[in-house]
């Protein structure tokens, strides 16, 4: 029976901030930010915002009275959670209004676990057919003023409803897995903000995708022609480029051009947002799904899930008949559009107000007319949160 992904949202964060601003503040050469690394704009998380606001507000975009009655389990990839004990699904249950005869669980590690949740979903579908599970994958990305990969931050949610028969993709029953034991980005339980040694992580990110690629050739006896596109993890949007370039000397001179007018398809979004951490992915489907327009149903895709520490996946996927009308109802580039710009001061400020601290009962400054749902604050060591 064929399972996957039957609808997809992407939720942003209403503020960004310019990255060639950012740049002449830092003093640094904005064609680094821009062509080295990558990179456009980032997304700024308000202090009302986190991991299960965006999970939910993502939710929210693709859920129906028909199909959420219909939701057996959720699971909530994030390396963002707001509790060291209770699952983060637990909150966007009830925000969703989710029957309560569910498993709502929180998956961690990395930027993996998003996939790790959809793969969890599909497995979980092919038993139960008659039922559908929500994933979400939403985090913050956040290294600290004035550090390395204060240009790779960002953020926002990912929601995915994964089921049989599913109208956008199928997920295809092969994918190759690996995972080793680095230290390549990390957070220590008493901190918000990553550490990260980003060439070490690059590195290794390279290194599993060849030998995945490697790997999944051996057991499937796949070509790279076989692929319309490959769709990677982008902790910045140049790393695609560098994963693709481990493996595009396979590919014949016609096929090399479309993967890389692909590959920069998958990147569009990414430029404007920054890293999703375990979205990341997500949103480059949803962006090369959405800006190439040569992509027909039965195409198929490969995508390469990253996740420091370190875990990586490979898996394809099958474009289904309907993907372009399911696609279409996705408003990103509107969304991105309509964001309120704010100066490097105004970011800064931003960044220093964020509530980490249980001990007081404290309020977020969240817009009291926000019809999404908000984080309003601490109560008793508790998050509190608006629908
Ligand atoms: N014009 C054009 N390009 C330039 C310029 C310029 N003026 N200056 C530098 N560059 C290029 C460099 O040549 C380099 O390109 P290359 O990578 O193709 O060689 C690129 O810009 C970056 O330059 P570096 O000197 O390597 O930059 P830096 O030391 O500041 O590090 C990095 C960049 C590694 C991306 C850093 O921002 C970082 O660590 N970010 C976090 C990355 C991360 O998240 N890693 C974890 C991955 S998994 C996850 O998502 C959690």
């Amino acid at each position: 029976m064929e399972v996957g992904i039957d609808k997809i949202a992407f939720y942003t964060p209403k503020y960004y901030l310019d990255l060639v601003e950012l740049a002449q503040a830092r003093d640094v050469d904005p064609n680094k930010f821009t062509i080295g690394i990558g990179q456009d704009q980032q997304a700024v998380i308000p202090n009302y915002e986190d991991a299960v606001t965006m999970g939910v507000n993502a939710a929210n975009q693709i859920l129906t009275d028909d199909n959420r009655q219909s939701i057996g389990q959720l699971y909530f990839g994030t390396e963002s959670g707001v509790d060291n004990s209770k699952s983060a699904a637990i909150f966007a249950a009830k925000l969703l209004n989710l029957s309560p005869y569910i498993r709502a669980m929180e998956v961690k590690e990395a930027c993996y676990g998003g996939t790790f949740a959809l793969m969890m979903a599909r497995d979980y579908v092919k038993l139960h057919p008659d039922q559908k599970v929500l994933v979400l994958a939403a985090d913050v990305a956040r290294y600290g003023l004035d550090t390395p990969g204060e240009v790779t931050q960002g953020g926002g949610g990912i929601a995915m409803l994964v089921s049989a028969q599913p109208k956008l993709a199928v997920i295809e029953d092969e994918s190759v897995f690996a995972s080793r034991d680095v230290a390549d980005f990390w957070r220590p339980v008493d901190r918000m903000a990553a550490l990260v040694d980003g060439h070490l992580s690059t590195e290794i990110y390279k290194e599993m995708f060849a030998d995945l690629w490697q790997r999944y050739q051996k057991q499937t006896q796949a070509e790279i022609g076989n692929f319309a596109a490959f769709a990677f993890h982008l902790p910045y949007t140049k790393m695609g480029k560098k994963a693709l370039d481990e493996i595009i000397d396979q590919a014949d001179e016609q096929q090399a051009e479309r993967l890389l007018e692909a590959l920069k398809a998958s990147q569009a979004y990414a430029r404007r947002v920054g890293n999703l951490y375990t979205g990341s992915l997500y949103l480059s489907l949803l962006s090369l799904l959405q800006q190439d327009a040569a992509l027909q149903a039965g195409d198929r895709l490969a995508l390469f899930s990253y996740g420091s520490g370190a875990e990586a996946e490979l898996f394809t996927l099958k474009l289904q008949k309907d993907f372009k009308q399911i696609i279409a109802q996705q408003k990103v580039e509107e969304a991105l559009d309509a964001r309120q710009r704010l100066s490097v001061a105004e970011y800064e400020a931003d960044f220093q107000k964020q509530l980490y601290d249980s001990s007081q009962n404290v309020e977020s400054d969240y817009p009291k007319d926000s019809q999404d749902a908000v984080f309003t604050g601490w109560r008793d060591g508790q998050r509190i949160y608006r629908a």
